[in-house]
């Protein structure tokens, strides 16, 4: 066996690789519905939807999919200051924010309100909506929230940036725990200590976490090809979650140039940084990464980065754009999911080319 199968059963999906969620408008049902139907776990970043959003992208979803799929959600919507803003302190945020709205020809947001997701209302939606799995960064949801997930059949899975959060996820009786590694695309969903302090590496974090935790562990940040998966599965993982390897594929919501970047060599220039949303990302190095005032706390410095950051997307003015990529973006080549299970399978699995119309069966696993 190539893989250790306690992920698989757990998860009830034939690979163990999982595509990793993408908030902030980077998911897409129909990436989900694609990853699931080749057999791995699809998940679809839900932090930024309403309830009601959350129960119809649920029903997209299995529209395009019988196969078990994950949601996931931030558990921490807000960090210390990050309620609001006096008058004041409004005026000054927008004088720091106006040369780049100037450049960009956009009006500034009004005054921060309503600027904060509601968590509560969010997982009431995904318990109703039942998805098979419930998988979450920053923090662990409370034990009711737990206990009810365990009733309606939905597995947790939380992410740890360190040992001490995988042990803490454990203790709260968190069903699998993903080991995310520094190099990994998108935000550091450290919670008991600042992300900065808590910068570990996939090779020294997932072993650890393995010797330290008898669930299931997903290993994720910097797998960009089959060799990141044959090591990860070497360092102890049950299974792999890659975020910008499905991200660069066609079926993501990402723009096109986003995707043509992640493919270019030059997205080995990444950067740990905390001016798009106040919490701390991997991103594309730019001009604003390099030269932003120096960021409110999150989600209020979301807000005031939110129109600048997609209209310079949409205009393909990058010096200015959010650019998540993980450090393995330099190894991609694949630019749809069938393309890139075919070949992560293809060498990971000696049978897998030898079967008929392989990633589309889900069963004799
Ligand atoms: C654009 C982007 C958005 C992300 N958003 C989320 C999110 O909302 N929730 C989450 O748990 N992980 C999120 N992640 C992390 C990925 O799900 C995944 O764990 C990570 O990308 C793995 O590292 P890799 O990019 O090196 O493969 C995001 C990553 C990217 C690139």
């Amino acid at each position: 066996m190539w893989h250790s199968r306690r992920a698989t059963e757990a998860l009830n999906i034939r690979y163990p690789i999982i595509q990793g969620p993408f908030g902030g408008g980077f998911s897409s049902s129909d990436l989900v519905a694609a990853v699931s139907n080749a057999g791995g776990l699809g998940s679809f970043g839900a932090h930024n939807l309403t309830g009601d959003q959350i129960r119809s992208v649920v029903a997209e979803i299995r529209e395009k999919t019988d196969k078990p799929f994950a949601l996931n959600l931030w558990v921490s919507v807000v960090d210390e200051g990050g309620h609001g803003l006096t008058g004041p302190e409004y005026v000054a945020a927008l004088e720091a924010f106006a040369p780049f709205y100037e450049e960009l020809g956009i009006s500034a947001p009004p005054p921060p309100e309503n600027h904060i997701e509601n968590y509560e209302e969010q997982v009431k939606a995904l318990i109703e909506a039942r998805p098979d799995v419930f998988s979450f960064v920053f923090g662990i949801p409370s034990v009711d929230v737990l206990a009810r997930c365990r009733t309606a059949g939905i597995k947790t899975m939380g992410a740890a940036t360190t040992v001490a959060e995988a042990k803490a996820l454990e203790a709260a009786g968190v069903d699998i725990i993903l080991a995310t590694g520094l190099e990994a695309g998108g935000h550091r969903p450290s919670f008991l200590k600042a992300a900065e302090e808590s910068l570990v590496g996939t090779l020294p974090l997932v072993p650890q976490v393995r010797d330290a935790v008898s669930v299931p562990v997903v290993a994720a940040g910097g797998i960009g090809d089959a060799r990141g998966i044959k090591a990860a599965f070497a360092l102890g993982a049950d299974a792999v979650q890659l975020g910008t390897a499905f991200l660069a594929c066609a079926e993501s919501n990402a723009t096109d140039a986003h995707r043509d970047w992640l493919f270019d060599n030059a997205s080995d220039d990444t950067v740990l940084s905390r001016v798009f949303t106040g919490r701390l990302a991997r991103v594309k190095r730019n001009r604003f990464t390099e030269s932003a005032p120096a960021p409110l706390p999150f989600p209020l410095q979301a807000w005031f980065t939110g129109v600048m950051k997609n209209t310079a997307a949409k205009v393909g003015q990058h010096d200015l754009a959010s650019l998540y990529a993980g450090q393995g973006s330099p190894l991609l080549k694949h630019r749809s999911v069938e393309a890139l299970m075919t070949a992560l399978l293809a060498e990971l699995d000696p049978q897998f080319l030898k079967s008929q119309n392989p990633i589309m069966e889900t069963d004799n696993v």
